[in-house]
């Protein structure tokens, strides 16, 4: 089967650890084991034994993962390889060749390459500037038809950082439930919200939706590479049964740090101090665009680890991004990843004094620019 090349994914691939900065790190800075283990818990997790695990994920794992979604219960939940894999299983699983598609754009990019090569029609809807990165609900509607067995969305969304409002959320359930399609929310922002208020999830506001999420955003954990899908029941057996093919099992080791790393008290200490370090590199680079305003157009993310901006200077993107790599050794993604040409995406969630030394490695590539 052939694929596209999935670029956004594609060029990070090739060159994020191949960079002096990497300024479009898409999570937040990273956790360490002491960091969120306890002693004795470092002590009994050097003593485990390897074995597969139950690969759907432990029932301690999910039944911790149910609890962030009221309603839920542990057979609600799938663990996943990422939240990746959950994308992959969910079209895989749902969709058929000739089946139509509505997604959210711009977004992480994957759910927009897998359907096409399975042969899916994407009818994107886009998030509009002028709105404040939110849809133009009329656009969506006139793409629904007898065809249509999925709406999918990113929501907080990669890579505007623009949490959809309360009424553009109920228009989207109205219009899945009116053609009985899915309702397929990928959250992996959510919890890492700038004004500290969790925003609210598709969960448990429709019987065809399900959601997406992981610990690799939010949660600043991606190297234990586990996500999940909450579903009804009948969907999560049947995307289990699919998931024995692409991976068995997310890693046992990984399966049981997730588990503390959710405990309560721990889930809130890590989304405060990722909210906190989102939020001051959030001011550093308000005050760089400020500084900068006839070169930048800036709508500030409501959640997430990414800014997304326009730029009012003449180059093309991917130039612009491959000059600073080449020239500075500082790595950001091109607005052409997202089809979006004359944008660029920004990580902030770095530590600040990494942050603000990129920064100045962009300064100046825009000031031999311009
Ligand atoms: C919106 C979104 N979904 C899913 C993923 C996949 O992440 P992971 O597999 O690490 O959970 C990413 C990664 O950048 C993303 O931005």
């Amino acid at each position: 089967m052939k694929i596209e090349t999935f670029e956004l994914e594609r060029r990070q691939s090739v060159w994020e650890n191949r960079v002096k900065f990497n300024l479009t790190e898409s999570g937040v800075h990273p956790y360490n084991l002491t960091e969120i283990l306890s002693k004795e818990e470092i002590e009994d997790f050097l003593s485990m034994r390897i074995g597969y695990g139950q690969t759907n994920g432990s029932d301690e794992l999910r039944e911790t993962i149910s609890c962030i979604y009221p309603g839920s219960d542990l057979d609600n939940v799938l663990v996943t390889n990422g939240s990746s894999e959950a994308n992959f299983v969910t079209i895989w699983s749902l969709l058929e060749p000739g089946d139509e598609l509505i997604l959210m754009l711009p977004n992480y990019m994957q759910i927009w390459g897998i359907a096409r090569s399975f042969g899916i029609k994407v009818r994107p809807f886009h998030l509009k500037e002028e709105l404040n990165w939110q849809p133009d609900m009329v656009e969506v509607r006139s793409l629904i038809s007898p065809k249509t067995k999925m709406i999918a969305v990113c929501n907080p969304n990669n890579p505007t950082g623009a949490v959809l409002s309360e009424k553009a959320m109920e228009e989207l359930i109205t219009f899945a439930k009116e053609s009985d399609a899915w309702l397929y929310a990928d959250e992996v922002y959510r919890g890492a919200e700038l004004d500290g208020e969790e925003s609210p999830t598709f969960w448990g506001r429709y019987n065809k939706s399900i959601i997406a999420c992981g610990l690799s955003k939010s949660y600043a954990l991606p190297g234990l590479r586990i996500g999940w899908l909450v579903g009804p029941k009948s969907f999560i057996e049947k995307a289990w049964s699919y998931h024995d093919y692409t991976s068995i099992a997310s890693g046992y080791l990984s399966n049981w740090i997730a588990t503390k790393a959710l405990q309560p008290e721990m889930r809130m200490k890590i989304l405060t101090r990722n909210r906190d370090m989102l939020k001051e590199n959030l001011l550093v680079l308000q005050k760089w665009v400020d500084d900068r305003e006839d070169k930048f157009v800036f709508i500030p993310p409501r959640a997430g680890g990414l800014a997304f901006l326009r730029y009012k200077f003449s180059i093309n993107s991917t130039k612009l991004t491959t000059k600073l790599r080449e020239e500075k050794s500082c790595f950001i993604v091109a607005g052409d990843c997202f089809g979006m040409d004359g944008y660029i995406r920004i990580g902030i969630g770095s530590e600040k004094e990494y942050f603000i030394a990129g920064l100045e490695l962009l300064s100046e590539m825009i000031d031999e620019l311009t």
